[in-house]
């Protein structure tokens, strides 16, 4: 499905009878720094030219009235009525959005919305980040409210731990406010600091959707959270980004915990190398970290399945590839790759070929360039 804004206000127009105000939320695709985020650590993500649209008009009352064509969903928020958690589906993420934005900043007034995406849910791509802050744009604007691209991260990070129950990190969020077209985001997720570095023209990233979902993917998620946290715990630290990966070796923390630890405290390493390798052209330098990445999230944070295996392995296989790696929190989903652009043709063929005959799957796979962040797309009329 491909986002068509002027189509987006005609049919918010013909259902409301009004006119909409429109914003527009990119998802992300990280290039290395994986599980990084909530140990402080530095992440190297894009933004994608694939997003979440957000059509908005306010209401006189207090209710966020909801539709959305394309997911065949319409759904209601009463402002006014006590807040519900957890419902397990779309609605957490705009009761969340709507409430955490009240808590920071006062009442809301209530909104007819149209949302549409294009963002494959539960890949990795962040559909969920460029829902909140889609939403978070047009419901702060709508309140004549405005906000800097952190906090409205944070309060959407907020709204995705308290309203939907996943324990993610500021990653998605951070990425889809201040993604910058061109570039890849290195972001310090311990002072929050972002330093962009713009990717080489002669650099094709390439997703790929293994199509694989994991039921349990956010209570995984949140499993692995704990554990990596229960290991700085052990090593005497806050974070694992405090903890130096001679000091890890030298401690005696065994087992899983160990494992963990090794993944975050070397990958936060890789990102900071890799970020100096993009930064000089150094595609190749690059491609060997996001290797390593995906090795020890394969074999020390497990959160690899053997389809995303499969596609890095094919990838890795195609002269002119640089490097590939699963993205995003795993457990099925996506995996990125740099490639040489004139390579993206075998490229397709090998992904295809390899999720098709080993796991009788079809793969869809894209390329992308690196997007701006979100905000409003037409001036009010
Ligand atoms: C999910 C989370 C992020 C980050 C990644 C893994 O996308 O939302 O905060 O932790 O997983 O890197």
């Amino acid at each position: 499905m491909t986002l068509a804004p002027d189509e987006l206000a005609r049919s918010f127009e013909r259902r409301y009878g009004r006119s909409p105000r429109l914003f527009r939320a990119p998802g992300r695709v990280n290039l290395i720094g994986e599980h990084t985020d909530y140990h402080e650590g530095l992440v190297l993500p894009i933004a994608l030219e694939r997003g979440t649209l957000v059509a908005a008009a306010a209401r006189d009352d207090r209710v966020l009235r909801v539709h959305s064509a394309s997911a065949g969903a319409d759904g209601e928020v009463d402002l006014d009525a006590p807040a519900v958690t957890r419902r397990g589906h779309w609605l957490d993420y705009v009761e969340g959005t709507a409430r955490e934005l009240e808590a920071d900043g006062g009442p809301l007034p209530g909104a007819d919305l149209w949302i549409e995406g294009d963002v494959p849910v539960g890949a990795g791509l962040s559909s969920s980040a460029s829902l909140e802050v889609a939403l978070a744009l047009a419901l702060l604007a709508l309140a004549g409210r405005r906000a800097e691209a952190v906090r409205v991260a944070r309060l959407c990070q907020s709204a995705e731990h308290r309203y939907v129950g996943t324990q993610c990190g500021i990653m998605d969020q951070l990425t889809s406010t201040a993604g910058r077209a061109g570039h890849a985001l290195l972001i310090d997720c311990r002072s929050l600091a972002l330093r962009p570095i713009r990717l080489p023209e002669d650099a094709a990233i390439v997703v790929c959707d293994s199509g694989v979902r994991h039921r349990l993917a956010s209570s995984e998620y949140n499993a692995r959270r704990a554990e990596s946290e229960e290991a700085a715990r052990r090593l005497g630290r806050p974070t694992l980004r405090d903890v130096a990966p001679d000091v890890l070796e030298r401690s005696d923390l065994r087992g899983p915990l160990r494992a963990r630890a090794r993944h975050v405290v070397t990958e936060i390493e890789r990102t900071r190398r890799g970020a100096e390798a993009l930064a000089g052209g150094d595609l190749v330098g690059f491609g060997a970290l996001m290797g390593e990445s995906h090795r020890s999230l394969r074999e020390d944070y497990e959160v690899s399945a053997p389809e995303l295996d499969a596609l890095v392995a094919a990838a890795a296989g195609v002269p002119g590839v640089y490097g590939s790696r699963l993205t995003g929190a795993g457990f099925g989903g996506c995996t990125v790759t740099l490639a040489s652009p004139s390579a993206v043709p075998r490229l397709g063929a090998a992904l295809s070929e390899a999720l098709q005959g080993g796991f009788g799957r079809r793969p869809t796979w894209f390329v992308t360039r690196a997007a701006g962040g979100a905000g409003e797309i037409r001036p009010p009329s």
